[in-house]
């Protein structure tokens, strides 16, 4: 993919958080995100996993101007909004909009649903009166909402209607860019599975681009494209769906698959879980050179590099990008199961 088709660009984004200290110390700095840069194409749903304060919602938030980076590049349509103030950013707000975890606390309880979800409409002052109403409805059955719970609040509707009132917000605007962080993982899970082939119907009908956070791999496999995989702050791999999940190379994302469930028991069974040994590491100290050293299963002494380097998201094959010593092209890393006796 080359710039010119990303719908969003991330480039070497940076965020530390400065924690601690009280007013006359200095504290200390959680390093959130380090380094971090990726593409996201038109009409593409990348997926962004990792395990929890891998800093993966501080990207989202980065990218939503929710939260200040210190340092990088966040490009839109090829426009660099990292710096913009509000007001340069409101004629772009249209473009980029975000579906929330929690679709109770995300919404406002004193409005109706059908206020809240033409809210962007009257704010960008698209469409009033009549035209508003006509849109709201139209959106409302997009998202499988019947027509009257418009004037339900949104304690009144279940979290499946209270998420499909969140992503009708975010989608009414047709923005080109969806950030959805963990949008379903509140939800119970008969109710996951509905959303996910909501969002999925959309995105083919509407065509934005996505960017699709969750813990959850099973959700990656059903609905993205490519899957970026971060661990501490950092891009550990990159790839597209297919090849990531047959061909996973970062020790970590092997870990990572190797404990997702498969919907096939017998498969399920044959599997062996990999266990990392160890606590992710403070993010307050991440280690020094791989930051994934601590707990890599496999033996970095046979890595040709120096391991006191932090490894580069480097290319492995086309399109598949791996932070490894002990990846290069043409040199797949061994796989943990075979080769280790860290298994449960
Ligand atoms: N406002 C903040 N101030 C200080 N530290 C923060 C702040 N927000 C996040 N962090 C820290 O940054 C790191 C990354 O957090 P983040 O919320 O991005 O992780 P995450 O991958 O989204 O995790 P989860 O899967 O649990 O949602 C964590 O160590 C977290 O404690
Ligand atoms: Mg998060």
């Amino acid at each position: 993919m080359t710039s010119a088709d990303a719908a969003l660009e991330v480039r070497n984004l940076v965020k530390h958080y400065r924690v601690g200290g009280g007013i006359a110390g200095k504290g200390s700095l959680v390093h959130a995100v380090d380094d971090v840069s990726f593409e996201l194409g038109s009409g593409e749903l990348l997926g962004l996993v990792g395990e929890s304060g891998s800093g993966k919602s501080t990207v989202a938030n980065c990218v939503m101007r929710l939260a200040e980076p210190t340092t990088g590049e966040i490009l839109l349509r090829g426009v660099d909004i990292t710096h913009l103030s509000r007001r340069e950013m409101r004629p772009l707000r249209r473009e980029l909009h975000m579906v929330f975890q929690d679709p109770y606390s995300s919404l406002n309880p004193r409005m109706s649903c059908g206020a809240i979800v033409g809210e962007p409409l009257r704010l960008h002052g698209i469409a009033k009166g009549r035209d508003l109403r006509a849109r709201v409805e139209e959106i409302f059955d997009l998202v499988g909402l019947r027509s009257e719970l418009r004037y339900r609040y949104p304690h009144e509707l279940s979290g499946g209607q209270r998420q499909r009132v969140g992503l009708a917000r975010a989608l009414i605007l047709k923005p080109s860019v969806l950030i959805a962080d963990e949008p379903v993982s509140a939800l119970d899970v008969s109710v996951q599975a509905s959303i996910l082939n909501l969002l999925r119907d959309l995105q083919r009908e509407m065509g934005f681009s996505c960017l699709f956070i969750t813990h959850d791999l099973a959700t990656v496999e059903f609905l993205c494209d490519r899957v970026a995989v971060m661990y501490l702050g950092k891009l550990v791999e990159l790839a597209p769906r297919d090849e990531l999940f047959r061909n996973p190379q970062h020790p970590y994302t092997q870990a990572l698959l190797s404990a997702a469930v498969v919907p096939d028991p017998d498969e399920q069974r044959a599997r062996r879980r990999v266990v990392l040994e160890g606590d992710v590491p403070s993010p307050l100290a991440p280690p020094s050179g791989c930051r994934f050293h601590t707990r890599c299963p496999l033996e970095p002494r046979s890595a040709p590099a120096s391991t006191d380097e932090e490894p580069p998201l480097a290319e492995f094959a086309p399109g598949h990008l791996v932070a490894c010593h002990l990846v290069a092209p043409g040199r797949p890393a061994p796989r943990i199961v075979e080769e280790t006796a860290k298994i449960a």
